[in-house]
C-alpha cells in the first residue's frame, strides 16, 4: 500500500444544469418534423405504445387485436417475437397497412446472448474483461439482428449488494466502477461506438435498466421499495447508468421500485433533472413491464393519474400497460398535460427509429438469409466457450485437487451434472434449451479416451421431488423429466459410482430458475438434499470437486470448511459444459474473480467491500471486541471477498511504485507493480487497483475499485502493470452533491483481490 497526497483546493462542480442536447442532425429534424406534421394526436400517442407480442408469436397477427392496432397506428414497437419471418410480416403490416407507414421497432430481452448464450451477466462480470463483455454483446447483437430484433432490453446495471435478490444474477455485481465499465462495454457491443452506432444491420439499440436503484430493494425482495440518501445514491449506485448514457445508450428503462417515495416511472426528478438535464441523455425512456398500471398499487392514484404522471415525468414509451393509449387524450382535454408533452415523447421515439435506419429501410433487420447463417454458429460458440471459461471462479483448491488428470475414473455426480436446461441460466429467452451440452457431455468430450467417466444423479434439485417437473422460466416449461426415484435410491447409486472412481465431480447448487426475476431467497445455501449428497460423497474419502452453479453469492461456510476444491461456474451459457471441462482438466487455468462478496451467513447481508469505517471500527486482526461495530457470533469478514479468485498457478506481486508521491488537480501519477507467475501453469490474472481517500468532508469508503487489468503470464514470466491515477479518479459527491476531489492523503492498493 502506498500513499499519495493531492495538493490545492479543487472544487469542481459537475452538477450544473446542462441543456437538453438538441439533435444536431438537421436531416433527421426535418424528416421528423414533416412526419409529425401529418400525425393525428392518436397516432402520436400510438407511437408511445409498446405491447408484448403474445398472440403474434402464435402466428395470428392478421386476425389479432395487435394487428388491428398496428393498422390503426396505435403501436410504436413490439417485443418478444422470435423469428425474422414473423417480424418481417408484422413490419409489412405497419409499413403497408397503416396510414403513415411508420415502421415498428422490435425488442427482446437479449440479456446475455441470443441463441449462442454467454454466462449470465454476473458471470460476465466475473471475467473482469472489458473486451470479452463487449464481444459477448457484439455477438448477441449479430444474432438478434439476424432474426429481426433491433432493440434489446440490456444492459442491466443495477448495483446489487444483497444476494437474497434473485436479480443479482442479471447485473454486474456490487461495485459501481466495475458495473460502469461493463455498462459501457455492452452498449458499445450492441450499438457500436459514437458516429458508427447503428450503421450496420447488425448493430442494435441498447436499453440500460432498471433506472434507478432497483438493486437496493429492501430485504432483497423483488419489486420492493428502495430508499437511500442521495449521497449514497450518487457515490455508489448511479454511475453505471450514467456510464451507459456516456457511451451513447439509445434508451433507458424505468425501474419498478420507488425512489425517494415516488415510483421511478413517475419520478420527474430522476427522469428529467438527473437523466436528461444533468447527464444529457437524449434518447427515450420506456417503462418496465406494466410499470404504469402498477403505480395504482403503489398508491399514487388511479390508472389515468398514473398514466399522466408517467408522461409528466418524461417517460416516453409505455410497456404493456396501455395507459398512454387509454388515458392521455382525456388528460390533454382536461388540461392535466399538454399535447406538447406527447409531441416530445413521440419525437424521441421517431428519432430512435430514424437513427436505427428504419425509415430508410423498414426491413433493415429482416434479412432472412442472415438468420440462416449467423445464428448459433461454430465461431460464436467457440467465443462463448472461451468467455465462459474466463468467468469461472476457483474458490478453493486444497492440495492441488484441480486440475484433474486426464486418466483414471472420474465420477460426475449431482442433479446439475446431466441437464441441458440448466446450463444457459436465467433470461435466455431465445435459446433452444435442448441445444446445450450437459456438463457430463462436456467432460466426456474434453477428457478424451484415457478417462473413464461415470455418472449418477445423486439427488433431486430440492427436497420437493416434483420441483423439476414443474419448473418454469418466464412462463416456459423447462421440460425437465420427472425423477421418479427417491433421494435414498439415487444416493445409493451415486455412492457406488463414487466409490469406484478416483475423483468425484459434484455438480450442485441452484437450478437456473432459482435466480433471476421474482426469485428472491432468504436462505442462500445449496439446497438441503444436495448438501446431504455432498456430505455422503465426502465420506467416501475420495477427492471431491464441487462444481457450483449459482446466480448470486451463496453462503458456503460448510463447503469451504470441508470440500477440497470449489469451482464457481455461475450459469455459463450454452457452451458451459465444455468450458467447465476445459478448466477442470487444466486446458485453461481459472482466472475469474468475484464481482460480489460472499458472506459467511445471511445475517451479514448486506456485506460489501467498499463500506465505511464507522466511529468504532474493529482493530486490525480482531474479530470481536465489545462496544465495537461487529457481531457476537460471527466476524465481520466475508467468506470470500470481492475480487477474489484463485488460479492453478501462483502470482506474486512486487512492491507498488509511484511515479510521484504528490499530485495536483492538473497532474496525474502512475502506480505500477510487477506481477510474476511463480507457479507451474500459464495463466491469466486480474490486477486490481483500489484507492482510499483517507480524510473527507464526508466519510469515505475503506477502499474503492478504480482500475483493473487482465494480464496473461507464462510460467516464470513477469509483467509490470501500470495504472494512471488521475484527479478525476479521486472525485466523489460531497454533502452538497457537488462532484469534487479534496486535497489530502490517499492510499493506493494493488492486488489480486480487495483484501490482499
Ligand atoms: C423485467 C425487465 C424486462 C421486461 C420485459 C420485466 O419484468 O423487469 O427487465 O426487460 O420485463 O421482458
Amino acid at each position: 500500500m502506498k500513499k499519495i497526497f493531492i495538493l490545492g483546493l479543487a472544487m469542481i462542480t459537475m452538477f450544473g444544469c446542462q441543456q437538453n442536447k438538441q439533435s444536431t442532425d438537421v436531416e433527421m429534424d426535418r424528416f421528423v418534423n414533416e412526419l409529425m406534421s401529418k400525425m393525428t394526436l392518436e397516432e402520436k400517442i400510438g407511437q408511445l405504445n409498446l405491447p408484448s407480442s403474445g398472440d403474434i408469436t402464435t402466428g395470428q397477427a392478421k386476425s389479432s387485436n395487435i394487428a388491428e392496432k398496428i393498422k390503426a397506428g396505435q403501436i410504436g414497437g413490439l417485443f418478444n417475437i422470435k423469428g425474422v419471418e414473423k417480424i418481417k410480416e408484422v413490419q409489412r403490416i405497419a409499413v403497408e397497412e397503416s396510414r403513415l407507414q411508420i415502421p415498428l421497432i422490435f425488442a427482446m430481452d437479449v440479456i446475455h446472448g441470443y441463441e449462442t448464450v454467454f454466462p449470465i451477466p454476473l458471470g460476465l462480470a466475473a471475467t473482469w474483461d472489458r473486451e470479452a463483455v463487449e464481444q459477448a454483446a457484439r455477438i448477441s447483437a449479430v444474432e438478434a439482428s439476424a432474426d429481426g430484433i433491433c432493440w434489446t432490453f440490456s444492459p442491466m446495471v443495477d448495483v446489487s449488494r444483497d444476494p437474497r435478490w434473485g436479480r443479482m444474477s442479471e447485473g454486474f455485481g456490487e461495485d459501481t466502477y466495475l458495473g460502469g465499465e461493463f455498462a459501457k462495454a455492452m452498449v458499445y457491443g450492441y450499438q457500436g461506438r459514437g458516429q458508427d452506432a447503428y450503421k450496420a444491420n447488425n448493430q442494435i439499440m441498447a436499453c440500460v435498466k432498471h433506472y434507478a436503484l432497483y438493486g437496493a430493494s429492501e430485504a432483497g425482495r423483488d419489486y420492493n421499495t428502495t430508499d437511500m440518501s442521495r449521497i449514497r445514491m450518487f457515490n455508489e449506485y448511479m454511475y453505471p447508468y450514467q456510464a451507459a448514457v456516456d457511451a451513447g445508450v439509445g434508451s433507458v428503462m424505468a425501474s419498478f421500485n420507488e425512489v425517494d417515495g415516488v415510483p421511478a416511472t413517475a419520478n420527474k426528478w430522476l427522469m428529467t433533472d438527473v437523466l436528461r438535464d444533468q447527464w444529457g441523455f437524449d434518447g427515450f425512456v420506456v417503462t418496465d413491464y406494466t410499470g404504469i398500471i402498477e403505480m395504482v398499487d403503489h398508491g399514487i392514484g388511479d390508472f389515468e393519474t398514473a398514466s399522466i404522471r408517467a408522461l409528466d415525468a418524461d417517460i416516453d414509451m409505455d410497456m404493456v400497460s396501455e395507459g398512454f393509449l387509454l388515458n392521455l387524450q382525456k388528460g390533454i382535454k382536461e388540461g392535466k398535460i399538454s399535447e406538447a408533452q406527447v409531441d416530445l415523447a413521440c419525437r424521441r421515439i421517431l428519432e430512435a427509429k430514424y437513427k436505427l435506419g428504419l425509415f430508410a429501410d423498414p426491413y433493415k433487420y429482416c434479412d432472412v438469409e442472415r438468420a440462416k447463417s449467423e445464428i448459433y454458429t461454430v465461431e460464436h460458440k467457440a467465443v462463448a466457450r472461451e468467455i465462459a471459461s474466463k468467468s469461472f471462479v476457483l474458490l478453493k483448491n486444497d492440495k492441488n485437487t484441480l486440475p484433474l488428470n486426464k486418466k483414471g475414473t472420474v465420477a460426475v455426480v449431482g442433479p446439475l451434472a446431466n441437464t441441458r436446461s440448466n446450463m444457459p441460466g436465467t433470461w435466455s429467452v431465445a435459446v433452444d434449451l435442448d441445444a446445450s451440452k450437459t456438463l457430463l457431455e462436456g467432460i466426456r468430450e474434453v477428457a478424451g479416451d484415457k478417462v473413464r467417466v461415470t455418472y449418477a444423479k445423486g439427488s433431486h434439485l430440492t427436497s420437493d421431488a416434483t420441483y423439476e417437473k414443474n419448473a418454469t422460466m418466464f412462463g416456459k416449461t423447462l421440460g425437465r423429466e420427472e425423477e421418479k426415484r427417491s433421494d435414498a435410491q439415487m444416493l445409493s447409486e451415486a455412492l457406488s459410482v463414487a466409490r469406484n472412481a478416483d475423483v468425484i465431480v459434484a455438480a450442485l447448487g441452484e437450478s437456473a430458475e432459482m435466480s433471476g426475476e421474482a426469485s428472491s431467497r432468504t436462505e442462500l445455501n445449496i439446497p438441503d438434499v444436495q448438501q446431504t449428497l455432498l456430505k455422503e460423497l465426502l465420506k467416501t474419502g475420495k477427492p471431491v470437486v464441487l462444481v457450483l452453479f449459482n446466480g448470486r453469492a451463496l453462503t458456503l461456510q460448510w463447503e469451504a470448511d470441508h470440500v477440497p476444491a470449489i469451482l464457481d461456474v455461475w450459469f455459463g451459457g450454452t457452451e458451459a459444459g465444455l468450458a467447465i471441462a476445459d478448466v477442470l482438466f487444466g486446458d485453461v487455468s481459472p482466472s475469474g474473480k468475484l464481482p460480489v462478496t460472499f458472506p459467511q451467513n445471511v445475517g451479514q447481508i448486506p456485506l460489501f467491500y467498499n463500506h465505511k469505517t464507522t466511529g468504532r471500527p474493529l482493530a486490525e486482526g480482531k474479530w470481536f471486541e465489545k462496544f465495537r461495530s461487529n457481531y457476537l457470533d460471527v466476524s465481520n469478514d466475508p467468506l470470500y471477498p470481492f475480487g477474489y479468485g484463485l488460479s492453478y498457478t501462483e502470482f506474486e506481486y512486487g512492491d507498488i511504485k509511484l511515479s510521484a508521491s504528490e499530485m495536483t488537480n492538473e497532474s496525474e501519477l502512475t502506480a505500477s507493480v510487477m506481477v510474476t507467475n511463480k507457479g507451474q501453469f500459464d495463466g491469466e490474472e486480474v490486477v486490481q487497483l483500489y484507492l482510499r481517500d483517507v480524510v473527507g468532508t464526508v466519510t469515505r469508503p475503506v477502499q474503492e475499485l478504480k482500475g483493473f487489468e487482465r494480464i496473461s503470464l507464462k510460467v516464470g514470466e513477469s509483467k509490470e502493470v501500470s495504472f494512471k491515477v488521475t484527479p478525476e479518479m479521486l472525485k466523489f459527491y460531497n454533502y452538497d452533491l457537488q462532484y469534487v476531489n479534496e486535497p489530502g492523503d490517499f492510499k493506493v492498493m494493488i492486488g489480486g483481490n480487495s483484501k490482499d
